[in-house]
């Protein structure tokens, strides 16, 4: 069986709940593509907080969407097949986790199913400070393969705002997987930074 286009999606409960959302925005805008959810129970939380939307809203935007405690959901099986998983943004109690191999959620479980599948895992991990506890597993993650990719500001393409930056994020998480965001600006181009 070729794989299909699927790619997972977890949110967590680290603030930047909507660079999660902003992922699954863009994955509606590339034909051929599934998401496969999971939001966390601390991701519920900072949806409320942090953005408009509800939680129904946020599971429309995915093909489907996976109440974080169903073990036995599509995702937690390695047979289910898909071209990985990004967890944005990544929260340290999930970075631990994966690290760690502790899959007690689903959304740990895919990830680990991501790893063990030798499947593409990106990580979006947002905490500041940075402390050595935080810096080893993330660390670990990237010596077992998985993309370490923090969501830092961007000031080459002189955003506008956080929007920008937001999707300038979106716009690199997708490049991991050979996926262009519809007006993504990269160096160089010609709509690109002003010299
Ligand atoms: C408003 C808010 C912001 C938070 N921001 C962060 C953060 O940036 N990074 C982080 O690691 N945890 C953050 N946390 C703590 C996590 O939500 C908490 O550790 C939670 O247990 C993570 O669980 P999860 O990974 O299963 O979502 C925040 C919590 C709240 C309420």
């Amino acid at each position: 069986m070729t794989t299909p286009n699927r790619l997972v999606v977890g949110i967590t409960g680290a603030s930047g709940a909507i660079l999660g959302v902003e992922v699954l925005r863009a994955m509606q805008s590339i034909p051929g593509w599934e998401t496969d959810l999971v939001v966390s129970d601390g991701a519920r939380r900072t949806l409320a907080l942090e953005t408009p939307c509800s939680m129904k809203e946020v599971a429309a935007l995915a093909t489907r969407c996976h109440p974080p405690g169903d073990l036995g959901a599509l995702i937690a099986s390695g047979t289910f097949k898909t071209r990985g998983m990004v967890v944005v943004p990544a929260s340290m109690k999930t970075v631990a986790g994966i690290a760690t191999g502790y899959a007690d959620n689903l959304l740990l479980r895919a990830a680990d199913v991501t790893l063990k599948e030798r499947r593409r895992l990106v990580l979006v991990p947002r905490e500041t400070p940075l402390s050595p506890i935080h810096l080893r597993n993330l660390l670990t993650l990237s010596e077992l393969g998985a993309v370490i990719l923090p969501p830092v500001l961007t000031f080459y393409n002189r955003p506008a705002g956080v929007e920008d930056m937001t999707r300038h994020i979106v716009g690199r998480i997708l490049d991991v997987f050979d996926l262009e965001m519809p007006g993504f600006r990269r160096w160089g181009d010609a709509t690109g930074p002003v010299s």
